[in-house]
């Protein structure tokens, strides 16, 4: 995510489900003198609802350059006990424990942002005991792709376009995860719980994410699709799903290859997981499917070969 981009902001803070929810949970959880913590916090609109809501002094952390505008907007609009640090949250040193820390870190996936390790360091660090994070605990949901419309998109290279062959990569299509906003029929029910993430206790960021799903009817199944309900509060929850209101948020889709016919009340065992590569620039991800006869792997490796190996500039040999 490009965060010196204003329009990023824009899109963040006009999706008022998200925003509204955050100030919402923040009115709950910061207490007239509370220190707060605000990690990530670009337009640093986390920081101006919290000292509102009372906060003796919020530091506010960012390592993209758009803090200076976060800076210049806490003193255009009159906020003088908010501390601004640029940097990686890594490498934040503040002076005292914090009562409260609140982040808004999450990719479509909640975890794909990769910086809940540094919420976590900075937690065990300057939280103090009985101190409260927002979000407080974060879910992955999945469900399975019933519309054949997605994989037919996907099957554009098969079709021979301008009738040139390109068997060679056909298939890549459906070797790639991408964030798309669902409708409620594109997905078949019920959706399946792959893990939950307890942002007060939790050190490690899972890599691996499991679940199973009964699919109500004899069904065609396409990919997966996966998002995220972060429960701000223990009464605030944002749903990111394909049946709950519109977010900013997309789900992230994962297609099968080949569609996978099952029958009524077929158990399917679903696993994604993600990790970055060794430059931190890329996120692989695999997503498996077991029917009980067969395990479909996929992975969005497939082109890496080919496009992420050095090339040397001129003739191709
Ligand atoms: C999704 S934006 C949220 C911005 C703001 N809190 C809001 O709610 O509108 C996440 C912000 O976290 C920052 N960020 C992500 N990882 C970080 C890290 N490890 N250290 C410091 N800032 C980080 C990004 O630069 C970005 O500005």
């Amino acid at each position: 995510m490009p965060f010196d981009d204003i329009h990023v902001h824009q899109v963040m803070l006009a999706d008022e489900l998200r925003t509204r929810g955050y100030k919402t949970a923040i009115n709950e959880i910061v207490q007239p003198g509370s220190t707060v913590l605000d990690f990530g916090c670009g337009t640093g609109i986390l920081s101006f609802f919290a000292a509102r809501a009372g906060a003796k002094i919020v530091y506010a952390v960012d390592k993209s350059r758009f803090i200076r505008v976060a800076k210049a907007l806490s003193e255009k609009n009159g906020f003088s006990n908010i501390v601004f640090f640029h940097g990686d949250g890594d490498e934040l040193n503040l002076p005292e424990e914090v009562d409260v820390i609140v982040s808004e870190c999450m990719g479509n996936f909640a975890v794909d942002e990769w910086s809940l390790g540094s919420l976590f360091s900075l937690r065990e660090k300057y939280l103090r005991t009985g101190g409260k994070v927002i979000p407080g605990r974060i879910s992955i949901r999945a469900a399975m792709i019933g519309d054949k419309e997605i994989h037919n998109e996907l099957s554009y290279f098969k079709t021979k376009p301008y009738g040139i062959d390109f068997s060679t990569i056909e298939d890549w299509p459906y070797y790639r995860c991408e964030g798309r906003r669902l409708t409620p029929s594109q997905v078949l029910s019920p959706a399946s719980n792959m893990g939950d993430i307890d942002l007060h206790t939790c050190r490690e960021v899972p890599g691996s994410y499991s679940g199973t799903c009964e699919l109500e009817k004899e069904s065609d199944v396409y990919g997966i699709c996966a998002w995220f309900v972060a429960r701000l509060t223990d009464n605030i929850v944002l749903d990111t799903g394909p049946l709950a209101l519109k977010t900013h948020w997309n789900q992230m889709i994962f297609p099968l290859v080949e569609p996978l016919h099952v029958a009524a009340n077929t158990q399917l065992k679903l696993t994604i997981s993600l990790e970055r590569d060794k430059k931190g620039k890329q996120t692989l991800w695999r997503w498996f499917v077991d029917d009980g006869s067969q395990v479909i792997k996929m992975d969005n490796f497939v082109s890496a070969a080919w496009v992420m190996r050095d090339l040397p500039i001129g003739e191709l040999t």
